[in-house]
Order: C-alpha cells, then sequence, then structure tokens
C-alpha cells in the first residue's frame, strides 16, 4: 500500500524524506513524490516508477531546500500510476495560499465533493480520490490549516492517513489518520511521521501512534517564529478531528534499524527464510515451560474462561495469513478438539456470518494493518465474538481492537512475499491450541511431548535450509515451465496452498495449490509430460494416499518433485526430487514441509531475473479493501 513519510525539523529534508520513502517502498512503488517548502514557496516534485526515480529527478532539478516536507510512494487504487496521479496533490486557498498534501487510503465520497468542489470554480488535474481532499482543505481553509484539515475531515467518509503542508504556515506539519497507520517520530529538534516504523527507526525510538480521528499539529522552527524553547523550538499538540484536544502517550520502538538491514543476503526473503530459526526461537521464548507442562501466553491470560468455554473459532485472514489461518483451523479442532473454521476475512465481513454465543474470532495478520482481517474482526466483535489478534506488529491497528492476543515475535518482516510471519504465525496458532487443549481434554503427557517437539523445531529448521542450493539445482530442471501445481493432505494441504501462492507471487509462475485428492476432480487434465507437480508427501496417517496421488500424476508424464520425512527412502521410487524435513508429529510438519516451498519460489523469482522483495502490482500492507 502507499507510504508517507514527512519531517519538520533543523535538518535539510529532502535526504530525509528519499531515505524514508526508500525504507516505506515495500509498501508501494510504482510512483512517488514530495513536496518541500521554503520561503519562496512549495515546491513538488513527482515521477513514475521506483525512488531512485524521484531521487535523480529531485538531485538534477534542486530548487528542494528546506526543513519542512511531505513524501509518498504510491501503489494505485484510484487512477493509473502515473505523475498526474502521484502524491503529493494540493490546491490554492481563496486567498492564493498554497497547500501539498499525501494521503494513504481512500476517501468513499470523493464524487459527491468532487462535484460540490467543481461547483466552487476548483479544477482538478488527477483521477484520484486524494486530490478531492486538498482542494477541500483549500475551499475550507481560513487562515489556519490545522483547522482547515480538521473541518474536511469531518466531510470525509473512507481512511485516510495524511500529511499536509501550506506555503502560509512554512514551520507547521499537519497529520492526521483513520484506518491507516500513521506514526510520529518525536527527535531532537524535530518530528517525523511516517506510515511504518521502519522510516522512523533511523531517527529516533520515542514514537507516538495517532489514533483514529486523531489530528496532529507539529511545528518546528526559529524560536523568533514559533515562541519559547531556545534557539529552535518545536511544537507538538493532538487534538480529535472536532478540535478536543487529547494527551498522547509516547512510547518506545521495539527494534533498531540493524535488524531491517540485509546483513549480506541478496534480498530481504532470502535473510527473512534463514531468519526463522531464530525468529521461530524469538516466538517460542518463555512461551514453552518445560517444569509444568504447559504452554505460557500472558496475552490470553485473563480470557482463559472464556476460551475453555468456547464453542467456536472463527479465524480470519488473507493471503498468507490465511493459508496459516487453515492449519490453526485443523489444529484447534485436533488439539483443542474445539470446532474451528477459517475464512478469508474479505468474505466473511460481507456475508452477515451468523455468531453463536461463546464464539471465539481470531484475526491473523503480519502488518496488523490489513483492512478486510480488521473490519472482519471488528464484525465478529460487534456481534459478540470475543475477539483475539495474532499479529506480528505491535501497535498496529488489530493489535490495538482485539480484546486479547498474541504477538508473534518474529521481527519486522520487510519482503513483500510473507515466510518468517507465516512460521510465526503457525507456531502462535500451535501454542494457542494447546494452551486451550490443555484446559479441556488434551492429557499433560500429551502437552509435555509436544512442548519438548516445539522447542526442536528451530533446529530442524536450520536442517531443512541446509538444502538451499539443492533446492536450487532442482528448480533450474524447471525453471522453463509455466504451469505448476501444489498438492498435499490433512495439515499439509494448506502448506500446498502456500507453495503455490509463493511461487505465483514472485515467479510469475501460475501455480496452483489444492488438496491432493482433488486433483483427480479436474486439474488431472492439466497435467502433461514434464509438468512440475510438487507433493508434499511426509510420512503420517495419509502417506499411502498421498503414494497414490503421486502414482496418478506420474502416470500421466507429470514431474513428481516431493517434501519427504527424512528417510524415507520409497518416495525416491516415484519423485524426480525430493526435499527432507525431519520427522515430527503431523500437527508440527506444516512447519517444516512450508520450508522448501519458500526456498523454491525464492529460486524461481531469481532464475527468471525478477525483483524478489518487490514483485510487480504487490504491496506488503494492503491497507484498502
Ligand atoms: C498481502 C501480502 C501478503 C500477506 C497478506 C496479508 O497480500 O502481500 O504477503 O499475506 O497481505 O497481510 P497481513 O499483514 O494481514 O498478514
Amino acid at each position: 500500500m502507499c507510504g508517507i513519510v514527512a519531517y519538520v525539523g533543523n535538518r535539510q529534508v529532502t535526504p530525509l524524506l528519499i531515505e524514508g520513502l526508500k525504507r516505506l517502498e515495500y509498501r508501494g512503488y510504482d510512483s512517488a513524490g514530495l513536496a518541500v517548502v521554503n520561503d519562496e514557496g512549495i515546491h513538488v516534485g513527482r515521477s513514475v516508477g521506483r525512488v531512485s526515480v524521484l531521487e535523480a529527478m529531485v538531485n538534477e532539478n534542486g530548487g528542494f531546500n528546506g526543513t519542512l516536507g511531505i513524501a509518498h510512494t504510491r501503489w494505485a487504487t484510484h487512477g493509473a500510476p502515473s505523475e498526474p496521479n502521484a502524491h503529493p496533490h494540493g490546491g490554492v486557498t481563496h486567498e492564493g495560499h498554497r497547500i501539498a498534501l499525501v494521503h494513504n487510503g481512500i476517501i468513499e465520497n470523493y464524487s459527491t465533493l468532487k462535484k460540490y468542489l467543481i461547483k466552487k470554480g476548483h479544477t482538478f488535474e488527477s483521477d484520484t480520490d486524494t486530490e478531492v481532499l486538498s482542494k477541500l482543505i483549500c475551499e475550507l481553509y481560513q487562515g489556519d490549516i490545522e483547522k482547515a484539515v480538521q473541518a474536511a475531515l469531518r466531510e470525509i467518509d473512507g481512511t485516510y492517513g495524511i500529511a499536509v503542508v501550506c506555503d502560509r504556515e512554512p514551520h507547521t506539519l499537519i497529520c492526521a489518520r483513520k484506518g491507516s497507520p500513521l506514526i510520529i517520530g518525536v527527535g531532537e529538534n524535530s518530528y517525523i511521521v511516517a506510515s511504518d516504523a521502519a522510516a522512523i527507526i533511523s531517527h529516533t525510538s520515542q514514537v507516538i501512534t495517532l489514533e483514529d480521528h486523531q489530528v496532529a499539529k507539529l511545528c518546528a522552527g526559529p524560536e523568533d517564529k514559533l515562541g519559547d524553547g531556545g534557539p529552535w523550538a518545536v511544537q507538538f499538540k493532538t487534538t480529535t478531528v472536532d478540535n478536543i484536544p487529547v494527551t498522547p502517550e509516547v512510547t518506545q520502538l521495539d527494534f533498531d534499524l540493524e535488524q531491517i538491514e540485509l546483513h549480506g543476503f541478496n534480498h530481504f526473503m532470502q535473510k527473512e527464510i534463514y531468519e526463522q530459526p531464530e525468529a521461530l526461537r524469538n516466538c517460542l521464548r518463555g512461551r514453552l515451560d518445560h517444569r509444568d507442562g504447559r504452554v505460557v501466553l500472558g496475552g490470553l491470560s485473563r480470557y482463559s474462561r472464556e476460551l475453555i468455554r468456547a464453542k467456536r473459532f472463527i479465524l480470519s485472514a488473507q493471503g498468507t495469513a490465511y493459508h496459516a489461518g487453515l492449519i490453526g483451523e485443523f489444529l484447534l479442532e485436533d488439539l483443542a478438539k474445539v470446532p474451528a473454521r477459517c475464512e478469508y476475512a474479505s468474505e466473511f465481513r460481507y456475508r452477515n456470518p451468523i455468531i453463536e454465543p461463546d464464539s471465539v474470532a481470531i484475526a491473523i495478520s503480519q502488518s496488523g494493518e490489513t483492512a478486510d482481517t480488521l473490519a472482519a474482526l471488528r464484525e465478529a466483535r460487534d456481534r459478540g465474538a470475543l475477539a483475539l489478534g495474532v499479529v506480528n506488529v505491535v501497535g498496529s491497528t488489530i493489535a490495538r481492537e482485539t480484546d486479547a492476543g498474541v504477538h508473534l515475535h518474529v521481527g519486522p518482516e520487510i519482503g513483500v512475499a510473507s515466510t518468517k510471519a507465516f512460521l510465526g504465525q503457525v507456531a502462535v496458532l500451535t501454542m494457542m491450541s494447546l494452551y486451550i487443549g490443555k484446559r479441556r481434554f488434551l492429557s499433560d503427557e500429551v502437552v509435555r511431548s509436544y512442548i519438548t517437539e516445539l522447542d526442536q523445531m528451530p533446529g530442524h529448521i536450520e536442517r531443512v535450509l541446509e538444502q538451499f542450493d539443492h533446492i536450487r539445482a532442482c528448480t533450474e530442471h524447471c525453471i522453463d515451465r509455466d504451469n505448476w501445481l501444489f498438492l498435499g493432505r490433512g495439515y499439509n494441504y494448506p502448506v500446498a496452498l502456500e507453495g503455490a501462492l509463493k511461487l505465483k507471487e514472485i515467479s510469475y509462475i501460475h501455480a496452483e495449490g489444492m488438496p491432493a485428492a482433488e486433483m483427480k476432480h479436474g486439474p488431472i487434465a492439466l497435467i502433461d509430460q514434464g509438468m512440475p507437480v510438487v507433493f508434499v508427501a511426509t510420512q503420517g496417517s495419509q502417506y499411502e494416499k498421498v503414494i497414490s496421488n503421486i502414482e496418478e500424476v506420474r502416470a500421466r508424464g507429470g514431474r513428481i518433485i516431493a517434501v519427504a520425512t527424512e528417510g524415507d527412502e520409497r518416495i525416491t521410487q516415484y519423485s524426480e526430487d525430493v526435499f527432507y524435513v525431519p520427522a515430527v508429529p503431523e500437527a508440527l510438519q506444516p512447519m517444516l514441509t512450508v520450508i522448501p516451498l519458500q526456498v523454491l519460489a525464492y529460486h524461481a523469482a531469481v532464475l527468471r531475473g525478477h525483483d524478489v522483495d518487490k514483485p510487480r502490482n504487490l504491496a506488503k500492507s494492503v491497507t484498502v479493501e
């Protein structure tokens, strides 16, 4: 999704904005722009393509000197990626002052407002909803940019994270949010605002997370322009859109810049794949009590009675998190013995769902900002369900809106294709199922054995990763094939879906995942000589059935790539390539079987020459529905 960065302080703003935009590029990247305010007015630069194109343009043109500015990297929703549609958008007030604005979100009533503004004499240069908001602010401006923004936001339906500047107030930055994330970093003599902590952390770790419907006025400038406070003064003020003062809470960011650098890896996805053993250790840390043979989840303790009583679990998520949720469905039914269903949040929210008493809704999300997942959570909560979150980003909207939850603690995930967050989501859902199961039907002995097994999982993942180069060699054999199938049964069926998603999202190879038996009901018609078919064929209750499915594919010329259990020699008779994972109980297999499929997708994307971390048309965090 779009990313915002804005700064007001005592340093030259343009390099700061460009650096911030580069850190946010993973959110969306079809165009970018910035506006810098100085004594001569507002200077706007916009370009289509990556932030580096904007950087080159700004360096060539000069004139972007100043200590106040706003910037944006865009992922198109309204209007094609083009220079006129790139942010910042602006307008001119009745008195001839200029404003500029960057926006993340969607203005739903933009067409009504546009008609009104056209009648008032405004003209429009872009197809965007954002330009409507910028013109509305101009229309309502009466000498005070904060008041004009508040007034405009009162007229808006939809979501927004915005940053606004006006040339009449050259030391003032206004920002506001509803539904789109926005964080304010509080530096020395400066403020930096961004959609994501990644753009803030190199400046400060002190942050204020703006709440929905709040507007912040941030000023920094020479003392004589601002009043008291020393030669360079800063001022901060937060209100609601109705101008009611709010006292903001300053908190400490919980990760450092080093965590978000590449550390010698070629891509963030590769780094994040390799980080998984450590990420899992962090996720499990302090949560497995070997002495008492129980799982400790502090975030759930207040609701343990509701969880024991629960009659039904409803999991909702999108993308990779949805696949983790499907595994959660198996885990909750298998280990906690409670009915569970996982649904696409986007479908759940609109289908007038029946929520029975004693239902628990679980929203699963890496970012904690996915619009549909958030809306599904609200829907379930409004209908009486206990709302839980399984979220990575601390302080994100979903994390804050749930009754309780469990953070993944896998560290920031930068690569658009989710890897370590998926692992963390499955690990947390496993622990939740054991936590509930122990209080319902699971024997102490079974819980203890799972705890011991879980503790060994990071080491197992390290072993799987030793096959990184082997998987590359196997991928090379099939890299020219444009259609792949991924098949699995039981716990490994969602892993097959995830394997197919990983491959298609970064290598642009068409891939489908499905339950292995479903293949016979149509997709088998696709199989021709050499078509790669990936079977997740680990040993377990359905192993023999999977072998039969493998034979059906082989008989039609398909090229079998198997993910199998270490020591399984038999599988080599049926498969061209085998990736081995250590033997673990079926419920824990997905945490291992997904790893070779992530690696396979990674190699396929690299071999095909694609930008692994920034796949075309995709965004890391989808904050529009
Ligand atoms: C986007 C990302 C996926 C992610 C999905 C859900 O589509 O590209 O990698 O799985 O959103 O995101 P969330 O942050 O809610 O887990």
